[in-house]
């Protein structure tokens, strides 16, 4: 898409349209990935149960989806539920499957209307066969769809999935001199995808936990105080003009710091 597609949703002279001109589109990145935290803090700063942050938290990721599929990312990835979020109390457990599942239902239609194939990493086999059946759906619906690839991260963990590509790989009868970095990656959940360019994390917290940890290697990573319920489309502009302003170096130096080193 594009900075046309952009503005076309943007109210005319809302802040977010000057935000908007300023991204370099020719300078994207392709995969944008988000750890949603916070919704705990949201809920109890408003006296509320916990799992009101996370019914608010659905906002978020219609706004952040449109807008990722929007501006043209190639792939945005949201985790949603990890390994390590089994050992939440069940009522909690229950009310975030249940909204994932109302969100499939009743956000099928934007993700078609905006070209969205829907996709899901994660030991999705251990999740409950009406929340399996539910994703399959989406997954099924738009599987022909050639714009951005959203990717949800259920029952996922980064140690999990580098586990499942080594058992994957030994079933696959790869013998030890035919695995490098490039054939082990296509035995990731996240196979023939880029990795992320840009990891995103709310709340503030400086964590990866245990996410996309084969795939972050070169990410930039952008950590703001937003809470994951209070994030918007503004907030993933200012994400992608502040990674825009890095200098990515993959562990070599740019041209200009060479020229320092040769004086
Ligand atoms: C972290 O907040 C958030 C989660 C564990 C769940 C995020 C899930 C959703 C927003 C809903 C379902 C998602 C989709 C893609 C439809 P926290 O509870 O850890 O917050 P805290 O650190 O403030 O306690």
């Amino acid at each position: 898409m594009s900075l046309e597609q952009l503005l076309a949703w943007i109210p005319a002279g809302h802040p977010d349209e000057a935000l908007a001109r300023r991204i370099d589109f020719a300078r994207l990145p392709a995969h944008v990935a988000i750890i949603m935290d916070g919704n705990g803090r949201w809920a109890a700063q408003r006296h509320l149960p916990r799992v009101e942050g996370h019914r608010a938290g659905i906002d978020a990721v219609r706004d952040t989806v449109e807008t990722g599929a929007r501006l043209g990312l190639d792939v945005l990835t949201l985790y949603a539920f990890s390994v390590e979020n089994w050992k939440r109390p069940a009522s909690e457990i229950n009310t975030l499957m249940l909204l994932l599942k109302r969100y499939l239902r009743s956000e099928l239609n934007t993700l078609l209307t905006n070209n969205i194939r829907f996709r899901v990493i994660g030991r999705v086999e251990d999740l409950a066969p009406d929340i399996q059946d539910e994703l399959n759906t989406a997954i099924e619906r738009t599987a022909q769809k050639s714009g951005m690839l959203f990717n949800v991260a259920l029952n996922y963990g980064g140690r999990a999935e580098i586990v499942d590509a080594a058992r994957r790989a030994i079933e696959a009868g790869l013998r030890p001199e035919e695995l490098d970095e490039e054939r082990f990656a296509s035995f990731l959940y996240t196979a023939g995808q880029p990795d992320p360019d840009l990891l995103i994390r709310t709340s503030g917290e400086m964590r990866v936990s245990n996410y996309l940890l084969w795939q972050i290697a070169y990410a930039e990573i952008y950590v703001t105080e937003t809470l994951w319920p209070d994030f918007r489309r503004r907030h993933l502009l200012e994400a992608v003009l502040a990674y825009q302003k890095r200098e990515r170096r993959y562990g070599g130096i740019t041209p200009a710091r060479a020229a320092i080193g040769a004086q």
